[in-house]
């Protein structure tokens, strides 16, 4: 059994594919230890609780200075003890003694076809604003795990999105989560419970 902590700022909605993949059997041999967030508010806390999962809140800001923020969040992550740390939407920089302590054992969903779109200042809304912006034809999601780089960890797999005349950001967001997120997520976290990868010189392999 793969035992995950899912780790999310916002509404949640990548956890909500992951807790419906459980159920309807996309993702086997997998439990959800607990629901961590920076945000008290955010919708994701909700629907972890609404779910009888622990919820978590832990705010950078409850703590003296970022040294003591990282170490709290890595010690509570480890007592937790999980097998796999889930990023679904998560925009806090994961502290480098968490990435040594649990090193391929950390995936992130980004909502862009990486290396394009991603590093400082890209993530949630902004990745749809600067694609738009930019004028790109083609966009997509990636799922990857996390190194001491910013989402520059070994790729597991993307999905394209086409951009549509009249997008906006919002527009864009909901398709790219919808054709690309939603699926690329959980299928990742079943493909690592049933042992299908392997990480060789930065690359991912299906086995
Ligand atoms: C998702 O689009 C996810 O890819 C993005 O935040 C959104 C969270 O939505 N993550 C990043 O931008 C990470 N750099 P959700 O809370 O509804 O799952």
């Amino acid at each position: 059994m793969l035992k995950i902590v899912v780790c999310v700022s916002g509404g949640g909605t990548n956890l909500q594919a992951i807790m419906d993949a459980i159920d309807n059997g996309k993702i086997t041999d997998t439990e959800i230890l607990a629901v961590i967030s920076n945000n008290a508010g955010a919708g994701a806390l909700e629907r972890a609780r609404n779910r009888g999962i622990q919820a978590i809140c832990m705010s950078p800001r409850s703590y003296s200075d970022r040294e003591a923020f990282d170490q709290a969040f890595t010690d509570r992550i480890s007592e937790l003890a999980p097998d796999l740390v889930v990023l679904a939407g998560f925009l806090v920089k994961i502290p480098p003694q968490m990435v040594r302590a649990f090193s391929n054992r950390i995936v992130n969903i980004h909502p862009s076809l990486i290396p394009s779109f991603c590093g400082v200042g890209y993530y949630g809304l902004k990745v749809h604003e600067k694609v738009l912006e930019r004028g790109v034809k083609v966009t997509g999601a990636t799922v990857h795990f996390v190194n001491d780089g910013m989402d520059e960890g070994p790729i597991i797999a993307q999905k394209p999105v086409m951009i549509e005349e009249n997008d906006t950001p919002e527009i864009l967001q909901r398709r790219v989560m919808e054709q690309a997120e939603w699926i690329l997520l959980p299928q990742a976290i079943d493909d690592i419970a049933n042992g299908r990868l392997e990480i060789r010189d930065n690359h991912v392999y299906r086995l």
